[in-house]
Formats: structure tokens, sequence, C-alpha cells
């Protein structure tokens, strides 16, 4: 997918030609899972498959102010007055596109209204945030179309607000932030209290390789918000112990391993891999920083592991692609990423090997599961842009 479809699509659906044109990328977490909405770090990379979105003025005159969205992936229509938009909840694509104009209105800007035309190639259902990039890639083509000056800070925070209020997830900002700040060939550590970040340089003789699972476990949305009630029983806990904190954030791994006695079991082990995560992340930042890969892979190792064992939030195909990456040739590190209950893991492999890497994972996969997984081979790419 690129510019040229874009225009394409928009042209064939509207009849005239595009004013704007934007794309916004998936991503995937490197490491730092379930961290972002105990305040902690995360360290997601951009990846090369994005949502594109043509805009234009609308064509008719209507006294409205009017979205007239079509889905080319799905060639479908919704027609969204800015006025009063419809209720959030439609479990729909569109509540995406409303969540993200609304939230944008809410931040004092005025939309003009339009035509827009959105598809992608981010794969959806994935866990790689096909719905951040919509929303990233709307949401820009709405400001640029509207004439308004672009803040991808604001962008991402007013995207998290749309999850929240028109899609009923209560994501951390993790992946409207990575979509909308992303820089290719790099990671991104983010601080997900104060948002301040750092990029750091992916060495060009590695490739983030995504593989899917297929699958994706109905009790995912549940189960995240449950993972967010202990964090918070954990937090109320340990307030007594360490004073004054907000989050899981302000406990380090020695404190926790002192005042944690009192937990119950699960929420002992759910804070657990919060607090160690947060360091593995430290950790993984240096290592990359002083290019010392050998510290990388067993760094995602204990965060699978962590995640596996402590956070409970991943399943048999994810441990399986994970345990096949561990004897597949050029794995440098491979682990879960995203929510989990399903969805993908994250490799980064040395790039002349990624074609064996990818043969093992597939027939290996294949053999324990009966089905065959996808396998994208990407580097980490930009964020969201006006193209
Ligand atoms: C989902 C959420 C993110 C983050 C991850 C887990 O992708 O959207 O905010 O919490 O799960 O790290």
């Amino acid at each position: 997918m690129n510019r040229s479809d874009a225009v394409l699509g928009f042209q064939q659906t509207f009849g005239r030609a595009p004013t704007v044109v934007t794309r916004a990328p998936g991503r995937v977490n490197l490491i730092g899972e379930h961290t972002d909405y105990n305040d902690g770090f995360v360290m997601p990379a951009a990846i090369g498959f994005a949502t594109w979105t043509a805009m234009g003025p609308l064509a008719d005159v209507d006294s409205r102010r009017l979205l007239r969205v079509f889905a080319g992936n799905k060639s479908e229509q919704v027609e969204i007055d800015l006025d009063h938009p419809g209720p959030p909840l439609q479990r729909h694509w569109s509540d995406y596109v409303r969540g993200i104009a609304v939230e944008l209105e809410r931040d004092g800007h005025r939309l003009a209204p339009g035509n827009a035309w959105f598809a992608g190639d981010v794969p959806d259902g994935a866990g790689v945030s096909s719905s951040a990039a919509l929303e990233m890639s709307v949401g820009l083509a709405l400001l640029t179309h509207s004439g308004i000056a672009v803040d991808p800070v604001k962008l991402a925070l007013a995207g998290q607000r749309a999850e929240h209020h028109f899609a009923g997830t209560k994501c951390g900002i993790m992946d409207e932030f990575i979509s909308s700040n992303g820089r290719a060939g790099h990671a991104l550590l983010l601080d997900c209290r104060s948002l301040e970040f750092r990029l750091l340089p992916i060495p060009d003789s590695l490739r983030l390789v995504i593989c899917d699972t297929g699958v994706k476990h109905e009790l995912a949305g549940g189960e995240y918000n449950a993972r967010r009630a202990q964090c918070e029983e954990g937090v109320e806990f340990l307030r007594t112990y360490v004073p004054g904190i907000r989050a899981l954030r302000d406990v380090s791994p020695a404190q926790f391993a002192h005042s944690c006695g009192g937990l119950s079991d699960v929420v002992r082990r759910r804070c657990r891999h919060v607090v160690s995560e947060i360091a593995r992340v430290a950790d993984f930042a240096d290592a990359l920083e002083s290019r010392d890969l050998a510290r990388l892979g067993p760094l995602m190792h204990a965060s699978h592991v962590s995640l596996r064992d402590d956070y409970e939030v991943s399943c048999e195909e994810l441990d399986t692609l994970v345990e096949l990456a561990g004897n597949a040739p050029g794995t440098v590190g491979a682990r879960m990423t995203g929510g989990g209950f399903g969805g993908c893991t994250v490799n980064l492999v040395e790039a002349s090997k990624t074609a064996a890497f990818q043969a093992v994972i597939e027939a290996g996969y294949a053999q324990a599961t009966g089905h065959r997984p996808r396998v994208f081979v990407t580097e980490a790419a930009a964020g969201a842009s006006v193209a």
C-alpha cells in the first residue's frame, strides 16, 4: 500500500483528487509489556505497515458539518455529522473515526467537513495496533485538512481517549504514541508518566520479525482490565510501605521484595511482573545503546517468562513461537508482544538469516498446531506523516 493507492482509492470513491494524504504505522513493542498503564517505561518501534488516509472537501453543498468516510479495505461508507457524531461503542470501525474526531474537537479544534478514504496493510486483529494506526492516520488527515497545526503527542493522547471512550478499551498510551512519534530505524524509549522519550537506533544488522499466532483468545479485553485493577490493588497495599507512591513505577525491585509479603499470591505476581519489567526496559535500553547485543536476548526471554508465569497473559501458541525462535537461525531475542492471549511474538533476527528463520518458524508452528503462522519481516518505520 502506498500514496498512489490512497489517491486512486479516493478518486474512485469521490470522483476527484484528494487534497491531503497521510499515513500512520502499526507498532511492535520490543520490551516493556503491561507497564504503560503503570506509569512505567516501554520500548516500541513503528513498523513498515501503515494505514493511509486521503481527504478532500465535500463535493456537494450540505449545511451539516459532515465527514463522509469510506473504508477501502471493507468497501463500506459511513457519514458522521461532527455536530451530532452519534453514540460511542457501536463495535464498528467507525468508532475509531468518530472517536478521534470527537476527541480532537474536545481538545478545542474545530474540524472542517470533508470526504475521507482510508485503507492499509497493518495486519488486523494481530495485536500490532491497527486501531492506533487508523486513529493517527485519520486524526492527522482531519487536522491537516482543517488547517490546524499538529502536536504529535496531543494527537496520541486524543487517540488513547478515543480508545477509552469510543472503543471501550482502557489501553495505555504506548500504541498511539509510537504510531505518531516513531522514527525510521529506531526504537522509542518512552516514559509513560512524563511522556518524555528517547530514540534508540536499532542496528542495521537486525530485522524485526513479527510472528502471528493467528489466534485471539476471547477473554483478552476483560483480562486486560482485570490486570489493571490488580495493579491498582497492589499500589494501594504497597503505599503503606512505600509512602507517596502513585503507581508501580514508583516501586523499585528491592522495595518490592521487601514489602510484598502481605499481598495475595495473584496480586503479588502481577506486581512482580510490572516492577521487574520496568527494570528490564532500562537494562535493554542500556544494552541497545552500548551495542551489547548479547544482552538483548536474555532480557527478552525474561520478559516473556514473566508475562507467561507472573502476569499470565501468554498462551500456548505464543509460547510455542518463542520456543521455536529459540532454536531458529539468526535469533537474537524473542518474546510475546502486545496485550497477549494470542496475537504476535516479536523477534530480533540477524538480517542475513531472516529467510532461514522464517522457514523454521513456519514448519515448526505448522507441526505443533496444524496452522501456518503469518511471519512479517520488517524494519522500524517512521511515525505518522503527511505523505
Ligand atoms: C495493549 C495496549 C497497550 C499496552 C499493551 C501491553 O497493546 O493497547 O496500551 O498496555 O497492551 O503492553
